[in-house]
């Protein structure tokens, strides 16, 4: 043993939100925090902190810097596993930036876990992105592949009700986004720019995208069943460019999932930079 453990309580929670902060924000569960005090060093070196949800554990769990690669993660762990273990989880689960913090991928499997899904934030220029993509929806558009009944606007124009709920369901499915404030029927406006694709005025897709800065930033698609996905995509994402341009956008933001070839491919013909790896990690207690 290299330090002492304890569980936080009272002021110790401070500490916990300033160490792992991704695992301190939801209220509705119940929590356990653990902080380490190393023998030597600091006088706090590392927290973890568990959120009871169902049979899951969602771990969150820092070292800091100067006593790392010490054994003392491992520590921390070991005793987050045994604090899971007796608040009745079955699995544990946890979500790092794999590209901002390199050790979490090669510590977490080392314990067992396995990286079960990765979304990858990236960013593209814009006057290049919209050159190839706007030339995607165009050769769709000569070769006579876009329905002729679609008509493409923005959601100041569609029924929002009805992008709503067809946008919540895709949220519901997305567990990254499960914490996510994206209520398009809350946030009046904030969403007005995004395109969307009607068919005798009910959507049938949409590209929900804001501006911040000068990023344009897409926060979620959805596509309904039945349709062609790939047109419908080209479509939506033909539209957000000529909408970021028309707004002086320098930046393109969106998100692929590991497994989402077309996005991928695209976003390296759009030279695309990752900005973030989120990684989702489990581990089965039992
Ligand atoms: C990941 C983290 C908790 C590891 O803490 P630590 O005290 O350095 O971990 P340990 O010393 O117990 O490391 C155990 C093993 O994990 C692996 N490991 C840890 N950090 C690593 C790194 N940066 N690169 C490669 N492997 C690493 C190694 O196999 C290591 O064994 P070794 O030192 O004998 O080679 C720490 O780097 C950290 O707080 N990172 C930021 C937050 C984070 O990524 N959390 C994810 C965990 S939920």
């Amino acid at each position: 043993m290299k330090g002492r453990i304890r569980r936080a309580q009272g002021a110790d929670w401070a500490i916990c939100r300033a160490l792992v902060p991704e695992a301190c924000g939801r209220t509705d569960c119940p929590i356990e925090g653990l902080i380490l005090h190393p023998e030597s060093g600091p006088r706090v070196g590392g927290a973890a902190v568990l959120r009871f949800d169902g049979h899951d554990a969602w771990l969150g769990l820092r070292v800091v810097p100067p006593v790392r690669r010490q054994g003392l993660g491992s520590y921390v762990f070991e005793a987050a596993v045994e604090a899971a273990r007796a608040g009745g989880a079955r699995r544990m689960v946890t979500a790092y930036d794999t590209l901002a913090e390199p050790g979490a991928q090669p510590f977490l499997e080392k314990h067992g876990f396995e990286a079960v899904t990765r979304i990858t934030t990236f960013e593209a220029n814009f006057p290049a992105t919209a050159q190839i993509l706007g030339r995607m929806r165009d050769e769709l558009v000569a070769r006579h592949r876009v329905p002729a009944g679609w008509v493409i606007t923005t959601l100041a124009r569609a029924p929002l009700e009805a992008v709503a709920q067809l946008f919540a369901a895709y949220v519901a499915q997305r567990e990254d986004l499960a914490e996510a404030p994206l209520r398009l029927d809350r946030e009046a406006g904030r969403w007005d720019r995004s395109p969307v694709i009607l068919e005798n005025g009910r959507p049938v897709g949409a590209l929900i995208t804001e501006k911040l800065g000068n990023v344009w930033k897409v926060e979620g698609r959805f596509v309904v069943r039945g349709y062609q996905s790939g047109v419908a995509n080209a479509i939506l994402l033909g539209a957000a460019v000529d909408l970021g341009m028309a707004h002086q956008a320098s930046h393109f933001r969106f998100e692929s999932r590991d497994d989402n070839r077309d996005t991928l491919k695209l976003a390296r013909r759009m030279n695309a930079r990752p900005l973030r790896v989120r990684t989702r990690f489990e581990l089965a207690l039992y």
